[in-house]
Order: C-alpha cells, then sequence, then structure tokens
C-alpha cells in the first residue's frame, strides 16, 4: 500500500518583487521536499540541477537511504537483516510485490521462475552473430531489448494482475542471458538452466559447468553470490534506475527500459566501477607502485585518476553495503582457502585514505564495488561479467521501480528544462554563400 507523502507547509520565495509560496512535502521518514513545479510558471525561472545532484524526481516506497547515517532500508526492512537472512528472491520479491513471501508465495514464485527459465532457441542466432569478446554487458542489454519482441504479451501483462509471471520471466530470463553472454565470450556451448537448481545455483551452474565437465557447486559460494545480489536489489534514484524511470515515462515497455538502465549501468562510474576496480588494483599490482602513489594520483588535480570503488553521490558515511561486502569478499577467500594479493591492497588502500585527509574531508568512503570484485574474481568470475552480476543483483530494483512510476498518477514524461547558452540568432547563409 502507498503512503503518500504529507504536506508539511509551504516556504516562501521572492524573486524581482514577486513573492510565491511552495508546498513543502514530507515523506515517511521526516525528509523534506520543495515542489517547485509552479516556479517557471510564478516567477519565470527554472531550476538549474546538473547531475540532479538536489532534484526529487518522485515519491517512492520502495527503497530508503540515508547516507548521512549510513542506513538503507528496503520496504522498511534493514539491509544487515536481509542480507544475513534472504534469499534474493525473497529480496526480489519484497521489493516488486511490496511485502515478503509466505513459503507458499515463494514456491510458486519458484515455480514460475524455473517455467520461464529457457529463452526461445532462435535468440541463440543473435548469441552467434556477436563479435569474438563482445562486452557481456552490449550483449545483455541487446538481449533483453530483444525480448520484448519474442514475448511481446509480457508488455500488456506487466500494467495487468499477471504481473508475477512477467516479474518472473524477466527475473529468471535475464540470468540465462547473462550466463549465456559468458559462455559466448568464451566461445563454450550454452548450458541450459535446470528446475532442479535454485535461482544462483543455476547461474552457477550455467555459468561454470561445460558439456564436458560437471560443476560443482559450493554452497558457501552459492551464499556468497546470493548475498552480493541482495547487496545490489535496490538503492533507489540511482543513475540506471533513473533511466529506468525515465524511458517508462515515455510509455515505453518495461523491457526496452531496462535495456537502457542496463547501458546506464555499465559505466565505470556507476556499476561500471566494479571492473574498474579491479583493474586499478590489478594495475597496481602488476606495476609494484605503492598505495600512498596512488593516493597522490586520486588526489591531485591535474590527474584524471580516481580512487575506484570510493565515493559516492549519497553516502557521506561508510556504505553499509560495502561493509557487509568486505566481510563476505574476507570469509569467502578464507573458505577457498585463497589468498588473493588483491585483497591486501584494497585493504591497504582502504586504510590509506581513510587516514588522508583529502578523503576524510570530502567524506569519501569505500562504496559497494570496492571489494565485491574481489569476491566475483574468487568465485573464477571474469572481470568484465562483474557489472552483469549488478545488473542481475539490480533487476528487481529497476522492474520495482518502473511499475511504480507506471501506477503514479502524479508521473509524467520526464522532460527536463535546460539554460540555452548558444547563439542567441544568426542569419541563415544558403550552402553556395557559406
Ligand atoms: N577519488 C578521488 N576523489 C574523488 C572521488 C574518488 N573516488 N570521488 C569523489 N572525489 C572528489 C572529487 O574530485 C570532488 O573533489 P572537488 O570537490 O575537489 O572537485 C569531490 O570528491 C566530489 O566529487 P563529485 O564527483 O562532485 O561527487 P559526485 O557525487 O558527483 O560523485 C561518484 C560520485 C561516485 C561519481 C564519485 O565519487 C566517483 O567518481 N567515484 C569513483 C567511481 C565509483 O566508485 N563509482 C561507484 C559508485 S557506487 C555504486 C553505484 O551506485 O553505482
Amino acid at each position: 500500500m502507498r503512503t503518500n507523502k504529507k504536506e508539511a507547509g509551504a516556504a516562501d520565495f521572492t524573486f524581482e518583487g514577486k513573492r510565491v509560496s511552495f508546498p513543502v512535502y514530507e515523506g515517511s521518514r521526516g525528509e523534506r521536499a520543495l515542489d517547485i513545479s509552479a516556479l517557471r510558471r510564478e516567477t519565470g525561472l527554472v531550476t538549474y540541477d546538473p547531475g540532479l545532484v538536489n532534484t526529487g524526481i518522485c515519491s517512492s516506497d520502495i527503497t530508503f537511504v540515508d547516507g548521512e547515517k549510513g542506513l538503507v532500508l528496503h520496504r522498511g526492512c534493514n539491509i544487515e537483516d536481509l542480507a544475513e537472512q534472504c534469499m534474493f528472491l525473497e529480496v526480489a520479491y519484497l521489493l516488486i510485490m511490496g511485502k515478503l513471501p509466505t513459503l507458499d508465495e515463494q514456491s510458486k514464485f519458484s515455480s514460475l521462475m524455473n517455467e520461464h527459465s529457457l529463452i526461445h532457441e532462435d535468440m541463440q542466432h543473435f548469441f552467434r552473430n556477436y563479435p569474438e569478446h563482445a562486452h557481456p554487458m552490449a550483449v545483455l542489454s541487446a538481449m533483453v531489448v530483444s525480448l520484448s519482441s519474442f514475448y511481446p504479451e509480457m508488455d500488456t501483462e506487466s500494467v495487468t494482475e499477471r504481473i508475477d509471471n512477467t516479474v518472473a520471466r524477466l527475473l529468471s530470463k535475464v540470468r540465462t542471458l547473462a550466463a549465456f553472454s559468458y559462455k559466448k565470450f568464451i566461445g563454450e556451448p550454452f548450458v541450459y538452466p535446470s528446475y532442479k537448481l535454485r535461482y544462483c545455483e543455476n547461474f552457477l551452474n550455467m555459468m561454470f559447468s561445460s558439456p564436458v565437465h560437471d560443476y560443482i557447486i559450493d554452497p558457501v559460494v552459492e551464499k556468497a553470490l546470493n548475498l552480493f545480489l541482495i547487496l545490489h536489489a535496490d538503492h533507489e534514484q540511482n543513475c540506471s534506475t533513473t533511466v529506468v524511470r525515465t524511458v517508462g515515462s515515455s510509455g515505453a515497455n518495461l523491457y526496452a527500459s531496462i535495456s537502457a538502465g542496463i547501458c546506464a549501468l555499465w559505466g565505470p562510474l556507476h556499476g561500471g566501477a566494479n571492473q574498474a576496480v579491479i583493474e586499478m588494483l590489478d594495475t597496481i599490482h602488476e606495476s609494484g607502485d605503492s598505495v600512498a602513489k596512488v593516493i597522490q594520483a586520486a588526489k591531485s588535480k591535474d590527474s584524471k585518476i580516481r580512487l575506484m570503488g570510493f565515493g559516492h553521490r549519497i553516502y557521506k558515511a561508510y556504505d553499509p553495503r560495502a561493509r557487509i561486502a568486505k566481510k563476505a569478499c574476507k570469509s569467502l577467500l578464507e573458505h577457498l582457502r585463497l589468498s588473493d594479493p588483491l585483497l591486501d591492497i584494497a585493504v591497504e588502500l582502504e586504510e590509506a585514505a581513510l587516514r588522508d585527509p583529502y578523503f576524510q574531508e570530502k567524506n569519501l568512503y569505500p562504496n559497494v564495488d570496492f571489494y565485491t570484485g574481489i569476491a566475483y574474481r574468487a568465485m573464477g568470475i571474469p572481470s568484465n561479467m562483474f557489472t552483469v552480476i549488478f545488473a542481475i543483483g539490480r533487476l528487481p530494483g529497476w522492474i520495482a521501480q518502473w511499475l511504480e512510476n507506471s501506477r503514479d498518477a502524479e508521473q509524467k514524461l520526464m522532460r527536463p528544462r535546460q539554460i540555452y547558452t548558444g547563439i542567441a540568432q544568426q542569419v541563415f547563409v544558403n550552402t553556395k554563400d557559406r
């Protein structure tokens, strides 16, 4: 049930002698927002906020992040509790359906997932025509948008009561597509999903088994993957989610919107940071550069280098997801009896950055991407698949946010304003006279 924002007074604003009053709204955790939708009509002004740093684009019941306190709640539940006690599909259900599933609901949801896990055989032709070593994010994004041609009924179901079907299809098929895009990358035959396996087991099996050898699923690895997917499940109005909402606001279908979200996630400032972190750690390892030198480069105004996996638009405290990921990464490596020099470098980098006044003053802490890649590496997942894992994890959040947006009577076509700074006017010159 959607709890509406409350009216919480008004704020007065005077511009060129005209006084205007704007409503202030308050959310269920006390955060307040100024409704400036009438600003241009009343004053002729538009707001200017590059990167939407201080712009609320919607009200939402799904996820709450308090960046000052380092708090993440999904439908009111702490991320720590969910990560420790839930299966990924329970969290997906919570985000999308708005409640934790009963055992019965859970088992029906899992059966639906199994039913829909195969992809149309004809889609395999698409995979075949990608060049060798195509990046799995490019393949995944294209495949997800192609689903709308193969399963057009998902489009109409997504706005009707058959939503559970659509959701199960997407969650299940995206996992299959992700594993297939990896198999395509390494040139091995596809491994089909199995009814007998749980969500993460199935993914690991599709990734790592082959016709010539079985993959023995280690329950500790499965549990770790389950936890990392939960850590990524939603994070309110981040870049890719905003893209999903924006594309959806034009009336585009769920698959087109999610495909666009996958592209947004790919960038190294967003989900692509997990791959960038490993590449950074690898470069430090290979070059033998000191941590001090790397920190110095990341602080320099003259260099474009940033400490990847550090900093966040919202967090001014330690990202709680990073804390959980760090612990899980260390225990996974211990379980697998692996000693990864990149983990030692990451820990040293974190300690050095947290002692450094530059990082302290700017409140730059490790984010969720800092440690996850080291764990994926330990599982045998190659670095260009890291962001794909993030995408599988973020899928429930994208679906939940897209649905909320499409059902919200206040939402409109997303269409921001700008300040035009080009040539004010010029005389048109014909081609022959130019
Ligand atoms: N290393 C060095 N300096 C940094 C870093 C960093 N990782 N992050 C921010 N800064 C500095 C930045 O140079 C700026 O300094 P100044 O004020 O002197 O110009 C200041 O901190 C504020 O940075 P900003 O770029 O204005 O802040 P933002 O909110 O736009 O950026 C960010 C957020 C995530 C893009 C940025 O912190 C960053 O580039 N981090 C590295 C990439 C990364 O790890 N991304 C994953 C984000 S978490 C997962 C997800 O949501 O996708």
